[in-house]
């Protein structure tokens, strides 16, 4: 595979602090003006001034843009079908979302076939490139049985190698009607027969650990078992209510505690002495119309704080983390630089990655040309789109800049 250097960058964000300039405001973020970058094999090989630019295979010239790490979404759930619109437009009309809806995807999850699946899964992942998304998380979780729940993470896993293990989303109505014992039944499935089923196919497990969902004792038990079978934990937590979550999360290890909109001063300085990243998603509290939570206490308090979309058809329809990015900072109390960092390398600690989220030497050549001068327009020029160019792997993948580019590789 040939080489190719990027020239006249007019803003490099490398998340790699030692690339970045001396002066830059926020250091986290390895920021660096006039620079140049080479990939070759898929990799970033090498940063530095534009006009130092080593020869390359090809060339690429940047115009003065800025490029910044692709994004990672390190939460979706991106196996469905159908939508609840109808569902949207009431709660915006005053009635509160609840964990309920969920099942009404279930059905219509249930009754689509593979094919469907994947058409859906795909129209989604190309929606998610061209909003500048290289790696993404997906979610089982609308299937709630045996076959169903192998069958999304099996078509998911021809995708991405981030799938995670939801049989534990909400309980089916067809146990939740018998009561608790119901109840007992259906972990009982989750932990052994499902469990069994999708551990080819998962690399992650996760919990909804909420009000109207799984308690603290059940995700403890479900998420044990799926690190006996060698899966990651993960958990979606404190989203509608606080009922201990964010301890289990940090008692387990989870990569991530996802949502953390009810967060108490305790958990919040659990989470800043763990290695449990605090995942934030703005698009479930603006399609919620719900209080957003404050990634400003998180971060001063020393958390690590990751942004993703939470894409899925109830309560966060959306695959733009530009969107994401403007909402947290003008929601969240996030400084655009934060927020970029929790979109990019924050996404890649909530998966346990070192080779996403950055351009330092070696990373994965995953990058975003913007029709922008600097990052900071994701947050300023909200609602617009200045996806230029998504790369990944050293490839363009989404085409549709305006970005002149030199002569073609091969
Ligand atoms: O992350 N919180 C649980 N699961 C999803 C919502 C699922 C739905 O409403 O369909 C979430 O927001
Ligand atoms: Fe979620």
């Amino acid at each position: 595979m040939s080489s190719i250097a990027f020239a006249n960058i007019g803003s490099l964000v490398t998340n790699d602090e030692s690339l970045g300039a001396d002066d830059s405001a926020d250091k986290r973020i390895g920021e660096r003006s006039h620079a140049g970058l080479v990939v070759e094999h898929g990799r970033v090989v090498w940063v530095g001034d534009s006009a130092d630019l080593p020869a390359a295979d090809s060339r690429v010239d940047v115009g003065g843009q800025a490029v910044i790490p692709g994004f990672v979404d390190s939460h979706a759930h991106l196996m469905f079908a159908g939508d609840r619109a109808a569902e949207f437009s009431a709660r915006m009309e005053g009635k509160a979302y609840s964990a309920g809806g969920i099942k009404t995807t279930v059905a219509a999850t249930r009754a689509a076939s593979d094919d469907e699946l994947a058409e859906n899964l795909l129209s989604l992942i190309a929606e998610m490139h061209a909003s500048g998304i290289t790696t993404f998380e997906t979610k089982s979780g609308y299937g709630l049985s045996v076959e169903d729940e192998v069958r999304l993470l099996r078509i998911a896993s021809a995708h991405t190698s981030e799938t995670t293990f939801l049989g534990a989303h909400v309980v089916p109505a067809e146990f939740a009607e018998r009561g608790p014992t119901g109840v007992d039944e259906y972990v009982s499935l989750v932990t052994n027969q499902m469990l069994s089923g999708v551990a080819a196919h998962s690399k992650w497990i996760d919990v909804f650990c909420d009000r109207g969902a799984f308690d603290v004792d059940q995700a403890r038990e479900i998420l044990t078992a799926g690190i006996a079978a060698g899966l990651a934990p993960r958990i979606h937590a404190n989203q509608l209510s606080n009922i201990g979550a964010i301890e289990l999360a940090v008692e387990l290890d989870c990569a991530s505690a996802d949502h953390c909109t009810h967060l108490s001063e305790r958990d919040i300085e659990l989470l800043a002495s763990s290695n449990t990243v605090a995942t934030l998603l703005p698009g479930a509290e603006f399609s919620t119309r719900s209080a957003y939570p404050d990634a400003r206490q998180l971060i001063d308090a020393g958390a690590t704080v990751a942004l993703a979309t939470d894409c899925n058809p109830g309560s966060s329809y959306t695959t733009s983390m530009p969107f994401c990015i403007a909402v947290a900072v003008r929601e969240m109390h996030m400084s655009p630089a934060e927020a970029l960092w929790s979109a990019t390398a924050g996404g890649a600690a909530a998966l346990r990655r070192t080779d996403v989220g950055h351009l330092g030497l070696g990373a994965a050549a995953d990058f975003v040309i913007l029709n922008a001068p600097s990052h900071q327009h994701l947050a300023y020029r909200p609602g617009v789109n200045l996806i230029g160019q998504t790369w990944r792997n050293g490839k363009l993948i989404t085409p549709s800049g305006q970005i002149k580019q030199g002569h073609s590789h091969d």
